[in-house]
């Protein structure tokens, strides 16, 4: 089975396809299973895996994000359409916008980041962490619904900043703060997947004026907005081209070893 394209829902995107017709797989990988929903956005064949479970009981620091890439290089995944909730500390990027997401800057900790622990040695080009490709595709399919770039601070969690870390991120050039972006795209771009983040701001993080992020007002706000986050999701999958290909960051050599490991 080969399925090109994969959709990594983040919190409020637990669900996207219709159960009912979807097929649930599990993907032995060695780290750990995976459950892969595969069936139809719109038009196209998907595989789909909420980042958080199904029951949305992993929390940020616990997701592996190894396995999930590696099990999605396995079914054959060349692009990775992913969505994530942020908290916003710029007043380029207000409550309720969807922005696609252009650099992160990593301040998690104690996470596995890499497949290649020798004595395979890759360093992994990263001045572009997102696929430019695939959000040059996005922008134009989104238009004005989108807000294009941004600096995404991915802190360790699970707790959210203080005021003192919120304005410290901001004073680091971040725009939008969030809990697990990373390592997940540094990992599928090891494998040469390509990914296109698409991010729902739900808050204003510990923001001075603002009122102070807390889980409960960042869910009722993913639940109003996804809708929103659904189909702009579907958009971009569906212009995403047949023969898409990620930009080779690894030797395929070293990733085609890196999928021969036993699971
Ligand atoms: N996810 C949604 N809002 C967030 C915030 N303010 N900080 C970290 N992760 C978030």
């Amino acid at each position: 089975m080969t399925i090109p394209i994969a959709v990594i829902g983040g919190s409020g995107l637990s669900t996207l396809l219709d159960h009912a017709s979807a097929t649930p797989i599990t993907v032995a990988t060695p780290f750990r299973s995976v459950e892969v929903l595969i069936g139809e956005l719109g038009d196209r064949t998907i595989a789909f895996v909420p980042r958080h479970g199904a029951g949305h009981d992993v929390p940020p620091h616990r997701i592996d994000s190894r396995a999930t890439a590696w099990a999605l290089a396995s079914l054959g995944v060349r692009a990775i359409v992913s969505t994530a909730a942020v908290g916003s500390i710029s007043t380029a990027h207000p409550v309720g916008s969807l922005v696609l997401v252009d650099q992160y800057l990593d301040r998690t900790h104690s996470r596995p980041d890499t497949f290649y622990e020798g004595p395979d040695v890759q360093h992994l080009p990263s001045a572009e962490p997102f696929c430019p490709q695939l959000r040059d595709l996005a922008v134009e399919t989104l238009g004005d619904d989108v807000v294009v770039g941004a600096t995404v601070a991915v802190i360790q969690g699970p707790r959210f900043s203080t005021r003192a870390e919120s304005r410290w991120l901001a004073s680091a050039g971040a725009h939008l703060v969030n809990m697990t972006l990373y390592p997940e795209v540094a990992l599928a771009s090891e494998l040469n997947l390509g990914t296109v983040t698409l991010a729902f701001v739900t808050d204003e993080d510990a923001g001075e004026d603002a009122v102070p992020v807390d889980a409960p007002l960042v869910f009722a706000r993913l639940r109003e907005a996804k809708p929103r986050i659904v189909d702009a999701v579907e958009r971009i999958v569906a212009a995403i081209p047949a023969d898409y290909r990620a930009r080779t960051a690894v030797d395929p050599e070293a990733v085609a070893r890196v999928l021969q490991r036993e699971t």
